[in-house]
């Protein structure tokens, strides 16, 4: 039994007409293309731009969107072209499946477990964070964050985390209306991102008259830059390589990568697009273009208004309340409604990223895969039901008791990774089947996959740490879970 047994592209194609049984197709481009935006706009705007301007990057974070979003699109192109041939569920671990053989396909696979599953735990921990933020603090410490953070309050008493409760309601929430059904979901994802749609462009409108010159001289932080003091009192040195110059804008890239993950779980969605070739590349490109103004406008006003050092020293994660209470005094009132909406936003990332695991999970299941629980389907509904309430517990947990800051690295690496593989299949999928019908192409192959190879393996270079070795020591489980359970139980192995 071969390690790279490829999934016959006619099976798949068979089974992406095979819409009678299987998950029903309710999506038009608009939808696909407000499931993207769902998906992307969230934690990686609201929290990571401010991070990595203040940490990294200075005003030139607008540099560092352009790289990470540059990267993106040449994946996106890439996910388009697979998308538009090959409309099932699985997205990129079906593509590898295709094109590089099940061992490869199992590695995304299981890659993608940290963009979704862990991606949905981040920002539900987020959430939990705004919304205790929102009520003025008035959730006890213990009851929203892990046993493994702990804070002194201001009598100076010491407190521990024990459950962080709020993530888990809203987790819990999010799966009941993703079993409900697909559309539903859609419905309720539409709303929200045109209230967070609104909340961006509302405060790029109103900021960009409180944008100081000075704020972005210069542009880039330089080397000689003094040390900024953090909220403990302890020094932020900018000498190393990622803490200035480009260096840092890399750096920054890499942070606010972040903020682009959930345009390929457009993907996923495949098998429920009414017109899939034609639709799946307007949703993937177009949110990612969409996303990608928006992003570049609000960074520029964001450290237009407040020095990127304040970054540092305050206004973390609530950065966006922060700029406006603190320089935009008339519109002090737009802080409070601008949490609710990045609330809103978060929620509808977390649903996507729910969505978007349960359908790899789905397909990896009907290959044989994953046990048969993850794609039984609800009889009347007709979710995959099971799969997201064992998800709902997966995810749960994690956002129960793991601090938000390890989770997000991870999510990042985890979809680079995915990205690079799906831009390597374009290329051996252009030798293999050079005469498949492709409704939509790649252009200028193999340069751009080319592009994109290089663009995200240098991003994931500059995650370099702890992150990159529980990455790897995931991956490690991931082999073990695939020959102990999934080679011997795959369909393909199994008909060989
Ligand atoms: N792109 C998503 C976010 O920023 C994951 O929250």
């Amino acid at each position: 039994m071969s390690l790279f047994v490829k999934k016959p592209m006619s099976s798949l194609l068979s089974e992406a007409d095979d819409s009678g049984k299987g998950l029903k197709r309710t999506l038009g481009a608009g939808s696909l293309i407000a499931l993207g935006i769902g998906a992307i706009i969230g934690a990686g705007l609201f929290v990571r731009t401010a991070a990595a301007a203040g940490g990294h990057a200075g005003s030139a974070v607008t540099i560092s969107f352009i790289i990470a979003a540059i990267g993106c699109a040449f994946a996106g192109l890439c996910y388009a072209e697979f998308a538009s041939i090959i409309p099932i569920a699985g997205s990129a671990y079906t593509y590898a499946y295709a094109t590089m053989g099940e061992l490869v396909a199992w590695i995304i696979g299981w890659a993608l477990i940290l963009e979704y599953a862990l991606g949905a735990a981040t920002v539900s921990i987020a959430w939990s964070e705004f919304l205790n933020n929102l009520m003025g603090g008035s959730i006890p410490y213990e009851w929203c964050h892990s046993p493994f953070e702990s804070a002194l309050d201001a009598a100076g008493v010491l407190h521990h985390g024990i459950i962080n409760a709020p993530a888990l309601l809203i987790l819990v929430l999010l799966t009941l209306l993703l079993i409900k059904g697909t559309q539903e979901s859609a419905i309720v994802n539409a709303i929200i991102v045109i209230v967070k749609v609104a909340i961006v462009i509302l405060f790029i409108f109103l900021g960009w008259a409180y944008i100081k010159g000075a704020n972005h001289t210069p542009y880039m932080i330089p080397a000689t830059q003094p040390d900024a003091m953090q909220p403990d009192g302890t020094p932020y040195s900018y000498a190393g390589f990622f803490n200035h110059g480009w260096g840092g804008v890399l750096k920054g890239a890499a942070i606010v990568f972040f903020a682009f993950i959930g345009f390929d779980a457009v993907s996923t969605a495949a098998q429920e697009a009414k017109n899939p070739k034609r639709d799946m590349p307007i949703g993937i490109l177009g949110s990612l273009a969409i996303c990608t103004v928006l992003y570049i406008l609000f960074s520029w006003v964001l450290t237009g208004v407040a020095p990127f050092t304040d970054f540092v020293k305050a206004g973390k994660e609530a950065s966006v309340a922060y700029a406006i209470q603190t320089y935009m005094h008339e519109y002090a009132w737009l802080a409070k409604l601008v949490t609710v909406g990045i609330l809103a936003g978060f929620s509808s990332v977390i649903l996507v990223m729910l969505m978007g695991q349960s359908r790899v999970f789905y397909t990896m299941s009907s290959d044989g895969l994953l046990p048969k629980a993850f794609s039984d389907l609800h009889p009347k509904f007709r979710t995959p039901y099971k799969s997201n309430m064992i998800l709902f517990v997966f995810v749960g947990l994690f956002a129960a008791f793991v601090p938000g800051s390890v989770a997000g690295d991870l999510t990042s690496i985890g979809t680079l990774l995915a990205f690079v593989l799906v831009c390597f299949g374009i290329i051996i999928l252009r030798k293999t089947d050079p005469d498949l019908k492709r409704p939509f192409k790649t252009p200028l192959v193999p340069l751009v996959p080319i592009l994109g190879i290089l663009v995200c393996t240098a991003m994931i270079v500059s995650l370099w740490g702890t992150t990159l070795l529980s990455a790897f020591g995931w991956m490690i489980f991931g082999l073990l879970v695939y020959f102990g359970y999934s080679k011997k139980n795959s369909k393909l192995q199994n008909k060989q």
